[in-house]
């Protein structure tokens, strides 16, 4: 039986969704770390939690306080503001009083997503994210890397990517601290690097030959295509980066430091430290 302690304890877990993606495994880590009660939503986790189909969430919502909201695939895709306003309204109903949401600069679909948490009537903290330098190491930009030929149709634009460890930082400083409560911390790493750069260094860091290859969107369409992406998430896609990858998102943010007070990690760190795990396979190639 409970003690009451545990009764307490398990009427205020936070809810991850996402939770075991690239940021949201992070904080379910850290978060665990502390004793805090977390519970998982994803398809895999018990019970499965499913963005596409509403009758699995309401489960997810029992005893939960607080929820770092993630979705999934992307803010951007068609429908997913509208997802996520159901599923806020559903959670504030059930009693959650927190959300946390993970948005993307710079798109109309996210500011989108963000209105629904911030008419939810829930306690928010917006984490207004670049692209993650994780993307290439435990996202779909993993494959290209480890082909040594990235394909992408980014040209010589610049971004500032930000490192999953700085946003699962934030996330759980905003689901355990009052202080973030109503921020929106647009959040990028220190530099602005092109693909080019980012492909040299983590060729540098591995010690083997990868070159960027800048193709067209219909180029990259069509690679989608070739690679069995179904036609409307292929659209979403190009929507999504033909919005994005313009040049508007080439400025660094100083979300990192408002919420964190210290600097993004670079991304030479993280390339070190990926390096060192083996997932681009270095133990081979030097
Ligand atoms: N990646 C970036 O560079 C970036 C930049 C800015 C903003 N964002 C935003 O961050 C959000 C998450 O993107 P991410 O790339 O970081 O992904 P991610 O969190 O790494 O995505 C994977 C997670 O989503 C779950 N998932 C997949 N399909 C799902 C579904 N139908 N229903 C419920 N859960 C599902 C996966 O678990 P299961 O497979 O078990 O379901 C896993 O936990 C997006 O909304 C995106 O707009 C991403």
């Amino acid at each position: 039986m409970n003690t009451i302690n545990e009764d307490i304890r398990q009427a205020n877990l936070t809810l991850i969704l996402g939770g075991t993606g690239k940021t949201g495994r992070r904080v379910a880590q850290r978060l665990t770390a502390r004793g805090v009660p977390v519970r998982i939503g994803s398809r895999s986790g018990i019970p499965p939690f499913d963005w596409e189909d509403q009758t699995t969430w309401a489960p997810l919502l029992r005893n939960a306080a607080s929820v770092y909201v993630t979705y999934y695939p992307d803010l951007a895709f068609p429908g997913a503001a509208d997802r996520v306003r159901s599923f806020a309204q559903l959670a504030v109903k059930n009693g959650v009083r927190r959300l946390v949401l993970l948005s993307g600069r710079n798109e109309e679909g996210a500011l989108l997503g963000e209105q629904a948490v911030r008419d939810s009537g829930a306690e928010w903290t917006i984490v207004r994210s670049s692209f993650m330098n994780q993307n290439f190491s435990e996202g779909f930009w993993l494959e290209p890397v480890l082909g040594g030929e990235f394909a992408f149709p980014a040209g010589d634009v610049a971004e500032p990517f930000i490192d999953v460890e700085d946003i699962a930082d934030i996330a759980v400083a905003a689901l355990t601290e009052d202080r973030h409560v109503g921020q929106v911390y647009e959040v990028t790493g220190p530099r602005l690097l092109t693909f080019a750069d980012v492909v040299g260094e983590i060729a540098r860091a591995t010690g083997r030959a990868i070159r960027y290859v800048p193709i067209s969107m219909e180029q990259y369409a069509s690679a989608l295509s070739e690679a069995g992406l179904p036609t409307d998430e292929v659209k979403a896609y190009i929507a999504l980066f033909t919005e994005v990858l313009d040049g508007r998102g080439a400025y660094l943010a100083d979300g990192v430091r408002r919420a964190l007070g210290r600097a993004p990690r670079d991304f030479s760190d993280y390339t070190r430290d990926t390096a060192a795990t083996g997932v681009w396979g270095v133990e081979e190639w030097v």
